[in-house]
């Protein structure tokens, strides 16, 4: 059982995960924003990875915090060249700073091990080329690909609707009982079930065959 701790910044409506093996201590930083608790930040002796869904600026700015501390890692299909310079630019323009360096190895099927935990690399892009979802029994933590009452959008550089809906056809393979942990919150939704997206996730997909 890992447990899960939700940071919200405000400024982009952001939802940032801190995922924590009770057991060992150890926990991922994933999608760090600007209020990432400092003591995690500035003690990150548990601190296994930090994991980004992808690489849209938000998602990224507090890399910053872990830089060559920790590896920073994420899918390949944001290392290419678009996704690259729209990271840099942005970053740059959100930070001033040069963005760390990242590790593009979380393929499909990745597993990544937290104490006894195992959890599932899962490859979504729609959103951009590189989206993941991180999987675990009961678990989904969705990125940009799927919210609580809405998706990801796909008309950002790198965005393909029709990549969207093979990657939710994907979740909906998921059991009706997993809990939907999402990148950002609207309307004071912070998560969902499966069971309660699938009808409006199917209408989707539908309108795409
Ligand atoms: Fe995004």
């Amino acid at each position: 059982m890992l447990d899960i701790t939700q940071v919200k910044t405000p400024a982009y409506a952001l939802l940032s995960y801190i995922i924590q093996d009770p057991v060992s201590k150890q926990c991922i930083v994933i999608d760090p924003g600007s209020t990432i608790p400092s003591h995690i930040c500035t003690n990150p002796m548990h601190v296994k990875a930090v994991i980004n869904t992808h690489l849209h600026p938000d998602h990224t700015t507090g890399n910053r915090f872990f830089a060559g501390k920790v590896p920073i890692r994420a899918h390949p299909g944001d290392s290419g060249f678009i996704m690259r310079s729209v990271h840099f630019a942005l970053s740059t323009l959100f930070t001033a700073r040069i963005p760390p360096k990242i590790s593009f190895d979380l393929n499909d099927g990745v597993k990544i091990l937290i104490g006894d935990n195992s959890i599932e690399v899962i490859h979504t892009p729609g959103h951009s080329p590189g989206s993941i979802c991180l999987y675990w029994p009961g678990n989904l933590i969705s990125g940009d690909t799927i919210f609580a009452g809405n998706i990801g959008r796909t008309d950002i550089p790198g965005g393909s609707f029709s990549r969207l809906s093979e990657s939710i056809r994907k979740i909906l393979t998921l059991p009706d009982e997993t809990k939907i942990w999402p990148g950002h919150y609207y309307m004071e939704k912070y998560s969902s079930i499966l069971y309660n997206e699938r009808p409006s996730l199917i209408s989707i997909v539908q309108h795409t065959q």
